[in-house]
């Protein structure tokens, strides 16, 4: 990594804080998904990429726990018998509980913590965070963990531990992912297949953070359940809302009411577009790909009514002035838009947008590019 990274901000905030060099030094990427948003917990294919940024995790073998964020630089005490959520330490507590499940137990360690992840923006900070302190916790522990151990500790350190209903898709491209590739991960095989995507992407935040822990996904996932029983008492034997057929959907609509009868068409419609856009990637068709993340966005903010008034302000612009597609990513209810951009219209594209959310907003939002980077490594 170079100078002013992550991964030296780390070392040195360790250096620093514990007064020794970290034994480990781990690092795991956030993730800006192309498509497919909410199937993973319906049983359906997800489309994400990691982003070359990343949160890195220093750490040394120590008596107790102590953790320090390049965030607040505050070094405090951390108790694995007490998860306080709305707190950073919260996914650390987590993950101590997870890693404890499977033999990872340690009595103590130094965590020095540095990102340029953007926390609250739908860019899953919590799995970079998650997935890099668990591999650094097999380090020290001198375990070698399978990548599906990582993704569980990870993933049942945010579901189970902070109590969050998400899927296992974060998780996942934060171990998985290769640079240059998409991952299509078909989520109820487990089937992962990676893609050539060699395009950036760009990255328009919304400024309106979202907090997982809030609720608003785990009313969703309840409503999906729901639904799910809908469709079954309607004679459907479907394992999972992502399985109902498209040629199923007309009948199922006329007799299912909302909100689930939305959620249900978002899930299914998601998901022929998720496989979609697949094709589209290795067809190299951009503005194919493009068209299916609009749709995409649609069905988010008319279905699944996860999106907000200044995501849809930014993906109207960008079509507007020309973008292949745009669409909000992640959980939605705040976060992060992401952006096909034609190259070599992408400047003048990017300050219409920011010009048109700056007159309905008064403020510029922060954007940025990404191409398809690395899954969780270690940084020596
Ligand atoms: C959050 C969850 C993921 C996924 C997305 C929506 O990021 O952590 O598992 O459900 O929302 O696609």
């Amino acid at each position: 990594m170079t100078q002013g990274s992550p991964g030296r901000q780390a070392t040195s905030l360790f250096t620093e804080r514990f007064g020794s060099a970290p034994t480990a030094l781990v690092s795991a990427p956030g993730r800006v998904n192309l498509i497919g948003e909410h199937l993973d917990y319906n049983g359906g294919p997800v489309l994400p990429i990691a982003l070359e940024r990343r949160t890195v995790v220093a750490a040394g073998h120590a008596p107790s726990w102590r953790a320090v964020s390049a965030l607040d630089g505050e070094l405090q005490g951390v108790d694995p018998n007490r998860l306080e959520t709305g707190r950073w330490q919260a996914y650390l507590v987590g993950v101590i509980r997870a890693a404890a499940r499977i033999g990872i137990t340690l009595g103590g360690a130094d965590l020095a913590v540095a990102s340029t992840v953007p926390p609250g923006a739908g860019l899953s900070s919590s799995a970079a965070l998650t997935v890099a302190c668990a591999r650094a916790l097999a380090a020290l522990a001198g375990r070698r963990t399978t990548p599906e151990e990582l993704i569980e500790v990870a993933w049942v350190a945010e579901h189970d531990e902070v109590g969050v209903a998400c899927g296992r898709m974060d998780q996942t491209v934060a171990v998985l992912a290769r640079p240059g590739h998409a991952l299509l991960f078909e989520t109820a095989t487990g089937v992962v297949t990676h893609h050539p995507f060699p395009l950036k992407v760009w990255v328009f935040e919304t400024g309106v953070a979202h907090r997982l822990t809030g609720g608003g996904l785990n009313l969703r996932r309840q409503e999906c359940e729901t639904a799910l029983g809908l469709v079954r008492e309607r004679g459907l034997a479907v394992p999972r809302l992502a399985d109902v057929p498209e040629g199923e959907l007309p009948r199922l609509l006329r007799t299912i009411p909302v909100p689930w009868q939305l959620r249900l068409r978002h899930v299914v419609s998601e998901t022929a577009r998720t496989r979609a856009a697949a094709a589209a990637i290795l067809a190299r068709d951009w503005a194919g790909l493009g068209r299916l993340l609009f749709a995409g966005h649609q069905s988010l903010r008319q279905d699944y009514q996860s999106s907000c008034a200044e995501a849809d302000l930014l993906v109207e612009a960008s079509m507007q002035h020309g973008a292949w597609g745009a669409r909000l990513t992640g959980a939605g209810w705040g976060g992060a838009v992401l952006a096909l951009l034609p190259e070599g219209r992408e400047a003048r594209i990017v300050a219409e947008v920011q010009e048109a959310f700056r007159r309905s907003y008064g403020r510029v939002p922060q954007v940025w590019w990404t191409r398809a980077g690395s899954g969780a490594r270690s940084e020596r």
